[in-house]
Parts: C-alpha cells; structure tokens; sequence
C-alpha cells in the first residue's frame, strides 16, 4: 500500500470520526461504514463507503473505527536522564514542586547535541505509535543562550510546533538574581532562540516566575513574532490563566487551580484550555475539574505534558482515559479535545480535523468505536496511523 503513485481509499470504517459538525450536527461529526480518500499528504474526500469516488488502491478497515490523529500540543521531549527515583519518592509521599526541573537542566546541558537528537526522536517514534501525528516541542531544560538554542534546533528537526521556554525557572547560576535572567531571556536568548520556535511560554507559577515577569517574557516572544502559551495555575492559584487571557495566549496549560474569574475569562477568550492529566497522575495530584470549564463553554483540549519530572507519558489515550475517569469528560468530549482541542490550542485549521484540504492524518482502532479510547485503559488499540497520507510504520 503507497500513496506514492497516486490515491489512496480507506474503506470499511465503522465508525469514524471527522470533528466536522457538517455530517451528524454534532462535534464528533460522526460517520457510520465510511470511507476517506487520500491524495498525496492532503485528504480528498469524506463520506459513507457506498458513494466512494475510485482511487488508485484500497485499504480496507474491515469495521475498525478511525478518527483524526491525536495532537498533542504540550511536551517536552527534549532533555537527558530520567528521574525515576524521584517518581518513586513521590509515590512515597513526597510532594512536588518543581524543584527537580534543575537535575534535568543539569543532565541536558552536558549531554551531546546527539544524545539529544537521540531521545527527541525516540519519544517522537513512540507517540506517533500511539497516534500522536502532531506534537509540540518545548525547550526549557537548556536554560543557557546556548542551550535552549540547540533544544529549539533538534525540536525543529521533528516538529513545526516548537515553543521557547527559555523561562521554565531560574537556573542555579541566577538564583540570586532572578531579573537578570528575565533581561537574558528576553533578550539575548530569544534572539537565539525565535529563529528555531514558533511560541513561547512561561512557567507563571510561585517558585518560578510571577505574573509581571511572565508578561515580560510574553510581550517580549510576541515582540520577535512568537505566538504565546502559559503554564498556568498547575501547583496553585496564581495570575498565569489572568496574563494568559489578557495577552490573547492561543492556549494556558495546566489549569488545576482556578478560581471562578479564571474559568470565566477562559470562556470569554479565544485561549484553550488545555489540560494535562499525566501530570496530575504522575505528582499524585487532584485533577483539574474539566466539567467546570465545558459547562462554562472554555475550549478544552488534552495534551500529555511529556517530560522527565512530571509525566513522563507519550500517550495521548492514557489522557483521555485519564480525562474521563478523573476529570468530569464523556468519552466524546476527551476524543474531541485530544484532536480538534489540541489544533486549536495550536491555531491549526489542517489538523485534527478530516475533511477535504485537511492533512491525511488518520487513525484506524482495533475497537469499534471511539467509546473504546477510554473503556479500554492501558490497551494499544492504535492499530494503523497514516501520517501525512504515508503509513507512519515507515517512519
Ligand atoms: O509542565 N511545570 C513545569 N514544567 C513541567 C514539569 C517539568 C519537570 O518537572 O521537569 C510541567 O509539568
Ligand atoms: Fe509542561
């Protein structure tokens, strides 16, 4: 099977969600016995199987259920070592606070450009087994000019979705001097940096960096033509989801601790929110309340969160078991916001979407339905992904 030499028709869907309203009036725009045309990286077509246009080969799905690869627009796969131990100390009652940010800066920063490009591109193979065709990259375990600049250029190398983090905490050598490193961040290192990124966050949190720095180094990333992202509100209240709103960020992250003002401004905004319940799984956490944020009418999507301290998961179906299980979602709404969620938290109309123009993204289940995504924890039911219309086994 190549698309190679011309189109490609996926038959014998089951079930297959498209996230385009237009076929069901719903959301999930879902389909029964359905068929997707591919051409080249670009889908063609959408419809039942029975008015299927011809193509140059066939696929037959044989009844699985399809839907838009997963977007996972938050990780942070670029860093060296693990911290294993200090998972097992939590597990044992130690709290988290982000402290153990630094062991990883320290571990990236002597690690080769290779041994780098080495674990990028493992846990990029990883997620997109899983169906993770879109994946955003964030820097923030270099913390130097130099450093953060590489992690942008070996992100680049994988992803188009790569975030400058540049202020993710103040590393040891400032720590007495935390302004100076907003001047370096906004300064020397974004210019190092914008060139390999298309965002830039900030860690707005107690212990990292307070709301008017995290407006600094937002106003600063816009200034060089960055869009914005926040964490936000992940270990406590704070101002993070306040900023995020107020600046027009595509997305603020986290969101476990939010006061009613919060949810409102998000379901005033155009800023996603995006949650991240491998963290909370992983710090042994409360959950963030999603019902509150859908009831409200705030976009939500899922992301993994992917990083060596606080949830070290590439799978996006753990999320949305996790999101269902935990955080208040139907099973509809998880599979929206892991796909159609995390496009708009990264301003993309050509993903997480399957309609004619969109990316040839599409996942195939060994389930029925897309019911099975969160019934089924813990189950690879990801059984055929199509990346940019090429089977992603190839890659
Ligand atoms: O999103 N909270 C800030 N950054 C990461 C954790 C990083 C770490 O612990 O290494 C997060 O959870
Ligand atoms: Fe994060």
């Amino acid at each position: 099977m190549t698309t190679a030499a011309g189109t490609l028709l996926v038959t014998g869907i089951g079930e297959l969600v498209t996230n385009d309203p237009t076929h069901d009036g719903g959301p999930l725009g879902l389909l029964t016995d359905a068929a997707v045309l591919v051409d080249g990286d670009r889908i063609a077509w959408v419809g039942r199987s029975a008015d299927a246009p011809a193509a140059d080969c066939r696929l037959d799905a044989g009844g699985r259920a399809g839907l838009p690869g997963f977007v996972d627009s938050h990780a942070h796969l670029v860093f060296a070592g693990d911290r294993a131990s200090e998972f097992a100390a939590r597990m044992a009652g130690v709290r988290y606070d982000g402290g153990g940010i630094r062991t990883t800066v320290a571990a990236t920063r002597a690690a080769s450009d290779d041994e780098l490009r080495g674990t990028v591109g493992r846990l990029r193979r990883e997620a997109l087994r899983q169906g993770s065709t879109t994946i955003e990259i964030k820097s923030g375990y270099g913390l130097s000019v130099s450093d953060e600049a590489r992690s942008l250029r070996v992100a680049a190398e994988v992803t188009d979705e790569t975030t400058f983090l540049g202020a993710h905490v103040v590393p040891a050598e400032y720590a007495d001097r935390p302004d100076d490193y907003v001047d370096l961040v906004t300064g020397d290192m974004l210019a190092a940096a914008a060139p390999f990124a298309r965002w830039v966050d900030v860690f707005c949190e107690r212990g990292a960096f307070d709301g008017d720095q995290a407006r600094a180094v937002l106003a600063a990333g816009a200034a060089a033509g960055l869009g914005l992202r926040v964490h936000a509100n992940q270990l406590g209240p704070g101002p993070g989801v306040a900023v995020a709103v107020e600046l027009g960020a595509a997305s603020a992250d986290h969101c476990t601790h939010l006061s009613d003002a919060d949810v409102a401004a998000l379901a005033g905004s155009a800023t996603v929110a995006t949650l991240l319940p491998g963290a909370e799984f992983s710090t042994r956490a409360a959950y963030p309340d999603a019902r509150r944020l859908l009831d409200a009418g705030a976009t939500v999507a899922l992301a993994t969160d992917c990083n060596p301290g606080s949830s070290y998961t590439t799978s996006m179906p753990f999320c949305i078991a996790l999101a269902v299980r935990e955080m208040g979602m139907t099973p509809a709404e998880a599979v929206w916001a892991a796909t159609a969620g995390g496009a708009r938290a990264l301003r993309r109309a050509d993903v997480g979407v399957l309609r004619p123009g969109a990316r040839a993204d599409l996942l195939l289940l060994d389930a029925p339905s897309h019911l099975h995504l969160a019934y089924r924890p813990g189950v690879p039911l990801v059984h055929h992904v199509l990346h940019n219309g090429a089977p992603a086994c190839l890659l």
